[in-house]
């Protein structure tokens, strides 16, 4: 059994491409994430030696306990990347991808079109747990391709007798994409039908949602775009199970630290401050939810390509809030 299922009912932080890369996840971990994995990584890029797709597999020992997500569907292929990933990064575990929807990924078989090949999925899961046995093997799936073949306890048990050790369900189809609602029932239903620890996956928004979910039979919860509006939701989930209570979110002056912290240490890591201000766009755009004046800041965060401005419109919008005028 993974330790981290022992004794804890673990939360993970949602693997999440172009949002958790290495500082995300530096900086979400204190929080209170028990268990992380990287954003998906092409198997293909690590079998070719890919110099850019080498880069995903970077984390720091910080991060432990961390699993390397790969994605394909060449089971040798597979296999010879999860060996070299294990050789060279030696992560905790590895994980799986038969969940992603995204039509680059689909079209060559990969992520969710696994779902519907049930075969293929099976020597993909198997070449890749016996590749590196000692070395754990866990899946990420959604409930099937679409509403007419939900399959997941089906999958699930294919991929718990390939010796998978956990599995974490996004409770929708590959069709919903992130659309509708994640379907608990179907989660409960994979819960009950393996004896591998099942992670919930879907719509996870406050630590009262965890709380509620724990009654699904899920062995621990998975939490993804809560998180990258308010990383802060590990510590609130985690006070709310062991007190009761609900935490509010931390005061603004702190939110903008972590802001602040994001942005400067993304500068250090690309090197350029323009790159790494023009990618961290999105990222702010997540951080205003909640805040005062969202949309202002959203405007001008959608121009901001300096340090310098980013401190500016931080410092500005702190003033604002303790007049009640925003700039
Ligand atoms: C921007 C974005 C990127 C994602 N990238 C990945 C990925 O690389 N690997 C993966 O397994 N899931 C990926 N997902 C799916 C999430 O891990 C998660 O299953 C999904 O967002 C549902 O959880 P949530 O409702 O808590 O967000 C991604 C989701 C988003 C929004």
């Amino acid at each position: 059994m993974l330790p981290w299922f022992r004794d804890q009912f673990p939360l993970y932080l949602a693997p999440m491409a172009g949002v958790t890369d290495m500082v995300f996840r530096h900086l979400a971990k204190p929080f209170g994430v028990d268990v992380m994995v990287t954003e998906f990584v092409s198997a293909e890029g690590i079998f070719r030696r890919n110099e850019r797709t080498l880069e995903y597999l970077e984390f720091s020992e910080e991060e432990r306990p961390l699993g390397v997500q790969l994605f394909g569907a060449d089971p040798g292929h597979l296999a010879e990347a999860a060996q070299i990933v294990r050789d060279w990064k030696r992560p905790d575990f590895l994980d799986l991808n038969f969940g992603c929807p995204v039509n680059k990924v689909v079209s060559k078989n990969g992520g969710s079109a696994l779902l519907r090949d049930c075969p293929l999925l099976e020597k993909v899961a198997r070449a890749v747990v016996d590749a590196v046995a000692p070395l754990p093997v866990t899946a990420k799936i959604r409930i099937g391709w679409d509403d007419a073949s939900i399959n997941a306890s089906t999958t699930a048990r294919i991929l718990e007798e390939c010796g998978i050790q956990a599995i974490a369900v996004h409770g929708r189809t590959k069709a919903q994409g992130y659309g509708g609602e994640a379907d608990w029932d179907v989660i409960s239903e994979v819960a009950a039908s393996v004896r591998v620890p099942v992670i919930g996956n879907g719509d996870i928004a406050s630590a009262a949602d965890v709380k509620c979910r724990m009654a699904s039979g899920v062995r621990g919860v998975m939490i993804g775009r809560a998180a990258m509006c308010a990383p802060w939701i590990f510590r609130e989930i985690k006070h709310h199970l062991v007190t009761g209570e609900l935490l509010p979110p931390p005061p603004l002056e702190q939110q903008w630290a972590h802001i602040l912290t994001h942005c400067r240490r993304e500068v250090q890591r690309q090197g350029s401050e323009l790159h790494a201000m023009q990618s961290m766009r999105t990222q702010l755009m997540h951080y205003s939810r909640g805040m005062p004046e969202a949309k202002r800041l959203r405007d001008r965060f959608a121009r901001v390509s300096t340090l310098a401005g980013i401190e500016e419109i931080a410092s500005e919008h702190l003033a604002s809030a303790e007049t009640g005028v925003m700039a």
